[in-house]
């Protein structure tokens, strides 16, 4: 860290500073308002308007309905948020924007309205890459004092479009590994849909798999070796044909042991070689952060197998690991803080953070 940042000047972060978080990658219209003071971070307001229901009929995300969802509801999204904070918009001090990798027309939207309301109350606004928000807010809670410096350590970053592995060494990322194919939300998801559960279905499965039987089907762990690839695209695979050979009757019956059978087979898989390629690497930490690391079970394993290791876990609590306006600030602070925010705001549907 010495040498490599050159923090701002301290006069910047003992003021209080009021930062507003816009996340618009995907499916969430998701405004912030953050309270940043020396020693603490304080979420004055973290709204969200869902689009599940504009894409329920469709199985999946349409791109076009999102982008037009998102100029919709931006405006009362923050309007709300401003309100919960009791702040009024001419006391905003900064923005942050989600400005890759994410939906073109969806990311569009959040940053042209970002830009255009930093011109018109002339402050600052930073494009922010929606991953590394997810990683800082496992941060939120240890503000104090933190230059935005982070300790050495492995990320996986788990959500409805990613599934990787990545060494973070403060602000410089290298992946580590990937899933070949669907991203692990996208497993809980697609395999959802098969068992006739509602979309998205990650949260439904973890709430049914409390009360069945993880071992009551083995469901395949892919690519179960040294490396670090993941593959979950055969999962799905498996869970139709589990369908298909037992009938829709013996499904219902047993829907909470099959979800907690699935449940099973993902985080069992995911925390394993989390804390290989930590122990592989000689890393410390693990950050489990993205909208799957809510799920119960993958903390629970991944926190039995960290302990094990005498490796230290880092989650963000499980209402800010779904994306949100407040991850997107957090980075965006962080990074002011370690004097490494630049004021690029090209907005890219792909990331080239690492
Ligand atoms: O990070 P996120 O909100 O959006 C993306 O960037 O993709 O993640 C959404 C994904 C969805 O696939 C959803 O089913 C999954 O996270 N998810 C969960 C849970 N909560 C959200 N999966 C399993 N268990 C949960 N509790
Ligand atoms: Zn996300």
């Amino acid at each position: 860290m010495a040498g490599k940042f050159s923090p701002i000047d301290s006069d910047w972060w003992k003021m209080t500073r009021l930062w507003l978080g816009i996340e618009s990658s995907c499916d969430d219209t998701a405004c912030a308002i953050l309270e940043e003071r020396e020693d603490s971070i304080k979420i004055l307001s973290n709204c969200l308007y869902s689009q599940i229901d504009e894409h329920k009929a469709w199985g999946g995300v349409v791109p076009e309905l999102a982008s037009r969802a998102h100029l919709e509801k931006i405006i009362p999204v923050l309007e709300q948020a401003l309100e919960n904070a009791k702040v009024n918009i001419k006391e905003i001090n900064q923005i942050a924007f989600t400005a890759c990798p994410g939906l073109m027309g969806s990311l569009l939207v959040g940053a042209n309205f970002a830009q255009g309301l930093a011109k018109d109350l002339n402050i600052e606004c930073h494009g922010i890459n929606h991953l590394e928000g997810h990683i800082y807010a496992a941060f939120l809670h240890a503000a104090k004092g933190n230059h935005g410096e982070l300790p050495l350590l492995i990320t996986l970053i788990v959500s409805g479009g990613h599934t990787e592995l990545v060494l973070v060494n403060n602000f410089e990322y290298v992946s580590i590994g990937k899933t070949r194919d669907d991203a692990a939300g996208e497993a809980f998801d697609k395999s959802g849909k098969v068992l006739g559960l509602g979309y998205p279905a990650g949260v439904e499965i973890s709430r049914l798999a409390k009360n069945g039987n993880p071992h009551f089907f083995e469901f395949p762990r892919a690519l179960n070796d040294n490396s670090f690839e993941f593959s979950f695209s055969g999962l799905k695979t498996a869970v139709l044909r589990y369908v298909q050979t037992n009938g829709e009757e013996f499904v219902k019956e047993h829907i909470s042991d099959i979800c907690a059978s699935l449940q099973e087979a993902i985080a069992d898989i995911l925390s394993l070689k989390t804390v290989n390629a930590a122990k592989k690497n000689k890393v410390e930490n693990i950050v489990l952060c993205g909208g799957v690391s809510a799920n119960y079970r993958l903390r629970e394993l991944m926190n039995e197998r960290s302990q094990k290791e005498g490796i230290n876990l880092i989650c963000p609590e499980p209402s800010l690991c779904t994306d949100n306006g407040a991850m997107i600030a957090a980075a965006a602070i962080f990074r002011k803080r370690a004097g490494v925010l630049t004021q690029n705001n090209e907005v890219k549907a792909w990331s080239n953070l690492w």
